[in-house]
């Protein structure tokens, strides 16, 4: 069983650099409002190849980690924050920390691993563990790649949210380019599978990526705007719009999965809710429902095609 993860004091400790003392909350809630009625998008995984394509051939990681994103409005609870976006980045990493200690894998697999950010923090901390990254985008890849040669970038020393041990490890990670869809290993190539923000992007393929996941390790931590915590008001709105993941904690056995854990109590962006859960590969749920109503189907067209 695993005890709790992240105190209050730990939190307040991780995104303390990046809150803004100055800003009207309020303001700039309606600003959110406001763009979340213009979004549309169709959440196919064309578009979404074709947009971390061009987001991630622009940037230089590194520097985007080091300036922390824009200022946006959160809530903690009932509390109001105005920080800098990536500092709650800073809190999910701590939360991997966490787990990865408590769960002790000797290897880890990131589904969705974008430039390779949390890949190559997690590497440093916990240098005996292998770690692989799997990524959609060729820019993707590419930026992984280089992330991975070159030496351990200072700014990044900086955005972790406790010290790092080794410097040198992340040379050693493994990315594959490829779709969450089909992993390119076989079963149970890994004792611990990781997502954060990945599955966000994968509605469209929803079931094909849990059952993925579940075959290639036995277990999983998902970082993820599950509905539970999007279920109404601005963030279902901002969910739905997107084409964003829609799935339940609940729903998770349908896909051999089982939830051991959650967690959620840490800032949220107003328009997007993101929870921590700990699954654990589980026989799947089988959908009572299905079979009768297709043969009923059956029965129904064979009675109409023999004119009765
Ligand atoms: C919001 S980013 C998160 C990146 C990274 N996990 C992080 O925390 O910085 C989502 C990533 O998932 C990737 N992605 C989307 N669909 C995917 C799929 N079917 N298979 C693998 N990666 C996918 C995108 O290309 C993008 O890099």
């Amino acid at each position: 069983m695993l005890g709790s993860l992240l105190s209050t004091s730990d939190i307040e400790a991780t995104i303390a650099p990046y809150v803004s003392s100055t800003g009207d909350w309020d303001r700039a809630v309606r600003k959110v409002h406001k763009s979340v009625k213009r979004l549309e998008c169709n959440g196919s995984q064309r578009s979404v190849s074709d947009n971390y394509e061009a987001k991630w051939s622009g940037v230089d990681p590194a520097e985007r980690y080091a300036a922390g994103g824009s200022v946006a409005p959160f809530q903690w609870g009932q509390r109001p924050i105005l920080m800098r976006s990536l500092a709650v980045k800073r809190v999910y990493l701590l939360y991997l920390y966490r787990l990865i200690e408590q769960l002790q894998p000797r290897s880890v697999l990131e589904v969705g691993c974008g430039t390779g950010i949390n890949l190559v923090l997690l590497a440093n901390r916990f240098p005996d563990i292998r770690f692989h990254g799997l990524e959609l985008t060729r820019s993707g890849v590419e930026q992984c790649q280089r992330l991975i040669a070159k030496q351990f970038p200072a700014q990044l020393l900086e955005f972790s949210p406790e010290p790092l041990t080794d410097m040198t490890a992340h040379h050693n990670i493994s990315i594959l380019q490829g779709t969450a869809a089909d992993l390119p290993y076989p079963p149970d190539s890994f004792d611990l599978v990781v997502t954060v923000l990945a599955l966000e992007q994968m509605e469209q393929i929803r079931a094909r990526a849990l059952c993925e996941i579940g075959r290639v390790a036995p277990r999983a931590v998902l970082i993820e705007p599950f509905r539970d915590w999007n279920r109404d008001g601005l963030r279902r709105r901002y969910t739905k719009a997107n084409g964003y993941f829609g799935a339940t904690v609940g729903n998770l056995p349908s896909y051999g999965l089982k939830a051991t854990l959650t967690a959620a109590d840490h800032p949220m962006k107003v328009h997007l809710g993101v929870g921590v859960v700990v699954a654990e590969r589980a026989e799947p749920r089988s959908q009572p429902l299905y079979w009768p109503r297709q043969l009923l189907r059956l029965i129904g067209s064979r009675i109409q095609r023999s004119g009765h």
